[in-house]
């Protein structure tokens, strides 16, 4: 290579971006090879990106030392052809993945060529059976020069038996580790061997700042024990060996070798340890209850119950139905079953594959417990309502939250006290509930001395569109105020989310896990004190509000539980979803969640959505991390494509974060992840220190600004381009790109949206002035002439008769039933003037039912709320056609005042 390309330092930190990235990287790889080769570029331009490229090509196994040395080879020969030949073949490799299964891949000469017997993994390319394919990160201390003899001793260890098969990666410094085990997905596991530099070979001042925004600043000391707790933070599925030299004993028995698999003394076998992580890789690969379904399948049962669709006799020998056994095969018959014993295992009562398929799924999530749900988190919602909220408890509620916690409420009895979201007016949504008014609702049930009668708080992290709670701090500040507080964190957006170390933290287990670690760490009692003797006996609620409360460490008493819609995020079938626990009193409800599943929980729950859970979670363990970070990159470059085009930005955007966020709730200043001053470093920040931030895989597009309400460029991309998305606005629609997405999507999406900005430019330049007139007016119409968001008036006092002065809580279910009492209940139309004069002189409009409309999705009335100006003008401006619990013939559904006042003279009824 020339001195000059060799003497540029290599960075290693600004591809903190997913997998096709990665191949971008190399295809302008080719191109600048076929540029110089035939002669429009220069072997310099080449050779400088070679030198970028092979800094992070380090961390991957694959093209590897050999490939690359021959690719400098070629290179240093001048052979501009032989170069780019084997540039394109390497990026086809890469691309394609098919070097995890050919071994010809891996081959130094083009084909025809003999091969170096080393340079092969053996085990790769054996056609017999599909063995699937890992790398492991080999952190040592031994000089760069002697990897290439390690790694053939470690494919040495390679035996026929071996159900997985595995290349080894080497890397010499704690910064390498760390930057490879964030750079390559393909790692599942990582062996440590005592003694390495702590400093990077590459310069790389962006890790420089993640590492120490990790609390890892450099130091002379780079310790295996400290490397495997920073490793396992950032990628806690992985399995972790310690090499010791010596003291082996004392490093097994540290605390911090906790978040080691197994520790080895040095100069032990290797196939051990070569036998350990193969054990290790199929601790996660098992899936129980998966497994004995297939085996299942396979057994001729005959079966005298009532399923016949079981075996699929009924539809196989069928005239009329049998096109359902060719659509789907036969091994879904096989598979359907009403059997809980013989190798399957009962939902309601599990005891064996199921209950060690849930085990799994805790670990795998950083949960004490799970439960599996075949009816989604509406189902998982309502059971962890009831199991944890007794009649006249009251809870927290985002009033925004989605219906099933609202019927869960009406359900358990319980009061919600409602609590806002910040409104998004202009793009008619909700953001998420800030701390602020959580923590005055705390105080003030305090001031009223009903604080033990508020058992829950209950929120949506991420909401749909977007909003990720600072779970830690919510917890953390109403602790201080409330030490045994429920947390119930309703993340069915947001289950992906376990498996990037950017959001962890921000998840409910992310969150209770580091909670967890501070409470048993023994500096946190003196935080607390000192903070207690820093606000002083009594402080003002301003200053409690004002402050960044710490709860007592000996009082709290952790209880967090999380739902997620695992077919929302993950590879599960429709309805799959998770319910995690991570209570320490959760033997003190375990008997009411047993009484909730048996409430809500079909005693025919379908095997194949039980399966696709066990395999969901099996596929996340494995693959997760590279996937989440895949629907992040597709996400990025919808954004960045969108952004950047000429004619999509004139009509279109998406919603960056700043706005999304608003400023106060963004205290590190972090503007949007297209902001040209963003890096990874400015983005964790965000994610560390924000109130809320922005999930990235969740996009809003503008659309009104292209003449279209949500609903109607909805129907267009669905109806005219096959492209499916779910939420919409009165201006905008939600496109969320998840583990599924590839840039194919990506290129089909902006194709469309510069096909539809096409024909809006050319309807506008061939329309004349009427329909320029009729475009401005209508996106001004979508735009500006927007209707304010109404807030959750208050329940009426019928229902509100043991709630306190200062709090909104109040009996839904006492007003959920009225509407059972035809007689007691009257409808007015939204048109009727009697609307207003009532709103005017009264009695009050009470409502007797929830009134929710899509979008935006929210109970504008729930059970026993009295109706504001505010609502009805919300009403009569929404355009929307989809109003759950509202029939514009009939009118709003009441209850009658007569029956409220009779109601409101009746005593309080009290839970025993
Ligand atoms: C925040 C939230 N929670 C729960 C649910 C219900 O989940 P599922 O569809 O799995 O029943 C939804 C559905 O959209 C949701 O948006």
């Amino acid at each position: 290579m020339s001195k000059e390309a060799v003497s540029r330092p290599s960075r290693i930190d600004q591809f903190f971006v997913g997998p096709g990235a990665r191949g971008d990287r190399w295809r302008n790889l080719v191109e600048l090879a076929e540029a110089w080769s035939c002669g429009s570029g220069s072997r310099t331009e080449f050779e400088a990106a070679l030198v970028d490229i092979i800094a992070t090509e380090e961390f991957h196994a694959y093209p590897g030392f050999k490939l690359l040395t021959v690719l400098g080879d070629h290179v240093a020969e001048d052979d501009a052809r032989a170069t780019s030949s084997l540039a394109r073949r390497i990026t086809r490799t890469i691309l394609t993945r098919s070097f995890r299964q050919n071994s010809g891949d891996w081959e130094t000469r083009d084909e025809g060529d003999s091969v170096a017997a080393d340079v092969l993994p053996p085990a790769l390319g054996r056609a017999d059976t599909h063995r699937p394919y890992f790398e492991v990160l080999i952190v040592t201390g031994a000089p760069a020069t002697r990897w290439p003899t390690l790694a053939t001793e470690w494919r040495r260890l390679r035996r026929a038996l071996d159900a997985f098969v595995y290349e080894p990666v080497f890397v010499g410094s704690f910064e390498d580790a760390f930057c490879a085990t964030l750079l390559n997905p393909d790692f599942a596991a990582v062996v440590i061997h005592e003694g390495f530099a702590f400093r990077s070979r590459h310069d790389a001042p962006i890790l420089r700042t993640l590492t120490e925004a990790m609390d890892q600043p450099e130091s002379a000391e780079a310790s295996a024990l400290r490397l495997a707790q920073v490793i396992r933070r950032v990628r806690p599925e992985l399995d972790l060996y310690l090499v010791a030299n010596g003291r082996v004993e004392d490093i097994a028995g540290d605390s911090q070798a906790n978040a080691v698999r197994r520790v080895f003394y040095a100069v032990e076998e290797l196939l051990e340890l070569h036998l350990a992580i193969i054990e290790g890789v199929q601790d996660r690969y098992d899936t129980p209850f998966f497994n004995n379904l297939k085996k299942y399948a396979q057994r001729p049962i005959v079966t005298f119950h009532a399923l016949p669709i079981a075996r699929g006799k009924s539809i196989f020998k069928s005239d009329w139905i049998r096109d359902m056994a060719e659509f789907y095969g036969p091994t879904l018959f096989l598979a359907e079953s009403s059997a809980t014993t013989g190798g399957l295992d009962s939902l309601l009562e599990p005891t064996g594959n199921i209950k060690k398929a849930q085990e799994m799924a805790a670990r795998a999530f950083g949960a004490d417990h799970v439960f599996f749900v075949t009816n989604g988190t509406s189902t998982s919602n309502k059971m962890a309502v009831q199991a944890l909220l007794a009649p006249c408890d009251i809870a927290i509620v985002d009033r925004n939250c989605h219906k099933s916690h609202h019927y869960g409420m009406v359900l358990a009895g319980a009061q919600p006290l409602y609590v806002e979201a910040f409104p998004m007016t202009e793009y008619s949504m909700y953001g998420a509930v800030p701390l602020r008014t959580i923590k005055q609702a705390l105080l003030n049930l305090k001031a009223d001395s009903r604080l033990d009668r508020v058992k829950m708080v209950d929120l949506t992290n991420c909401t749909f569109d977007g909003h990720i709670y600072n779970t830690r701090r919510v917890m953390e500040e109403c602790l201080a105020i409330k030490p045994d507080l429920i947390f119930l964190w309703d993340e069915a957006w947001f289950g992906f989310a376990r498996f990037s170390p950017f959001f962890r933290p921000r998840t409910a287990m992310g969150a209770a896990n580091d909670i967890e670690a501070w409470l048993s760490d023994p500096k946190s009692v003196a935080e607390y004190e000192k903070q207690q003797a820093e606000l002083g006996v009594n402080p003002s609620d301003d200053m409690l509000l004002g402050t960044r409360l710490i709860p007592d460490p000996r009082k709290v008493k952790l209880r967090v539980y999380q739902t997620n819609s695992t077919h929302k995020s993950m590879s599960a079938l429709r309805q799959g979803s998770m319910l995690l626990v991570k209570d320490v009193e959760f033997h003190s409800v375990e008997a009411q969640f047993r009484e909730a599943v048996f409430t809500h929980a079909s005693t025919s729950p379908n095997q194949q959505l039980i399966a696709s859970l066990d395999v969901a979670r099996r596929q996340m363990e494995l693959e997760g991390y590279g996937l989440v970070h895949n629907a992040i990159e597709i996400a990025l470059s919808i954004r960045q494509a969108i952004g950047a085009h000429p004619l999509i930005s004139k009509y279109f955007h998406i919603l960056g974060a700043d706005k999304m966020v608003p400023a106060p709730y963004r205290e590190s200043g972090f503007i949007d992840y297209l902001d040209s001053k963003t890096n990874w470093a400015v983005a964790l920040r965000s994610m560390r220190e924000d109130e809320f931030c922005l999930d990235p895989t969740r996009m809003t597009l503008v659309c009104g600004t292209a003449g279209f309400d949500g609903t109607q460029f909805k129907g267009i991309l669905a109806n005219d381009y096959n492209i499916q998305l779910n939420k919409t606005s009165r201006n905008s629609v939600l496109l969320q790109s998840n583990i599924n997405n590839t840039r194919s999507d990506v290129a089909q999406l902006i194709r469309v949206l510069v096909q539809i900005s096409t024909e809006i430019e050319q309807r506008l330049a061939q329309g004349g002035p009427n329909i320029r007139q009729a475009f401005d007016a209508r996106v001004k119409s979508l735009m500006t002439d927007v209707p304010d968001l109404p807030n959750f008036s208050h329940f009426h006092d019928a229902f509100r008769k043991d709630a306190g002065g200062r709090t909104n809580e109040g009996d839904i279910r006492g007003g959920f039933y009225m509407a059972y009492d035809a007689a007691g209940c009257e409808y007015i139309r939204l048109a009727d003037p009697e609307i207003d004069r009532r709103l005017h002189d009264g009695p009050d409009l009470v409502s007797a039912n929830f009134v929710i409309p899509y979008p935006p999705g929210f109970p504008i009335m729930v059970p026993g709320q009295v109706i504001t100006q505010e609502t009805i003008h919300f009403m009569r401006k929404l355009d929307v056609k989809e109003i759950h619990g509202y029939d514009a013939a009939e009118g709003l559904k009441l209850v009658r005042a007569d029956v409220l006042a009779r109601r409101a003279g009746a005593p309080a009824k009290r839970a025993a």
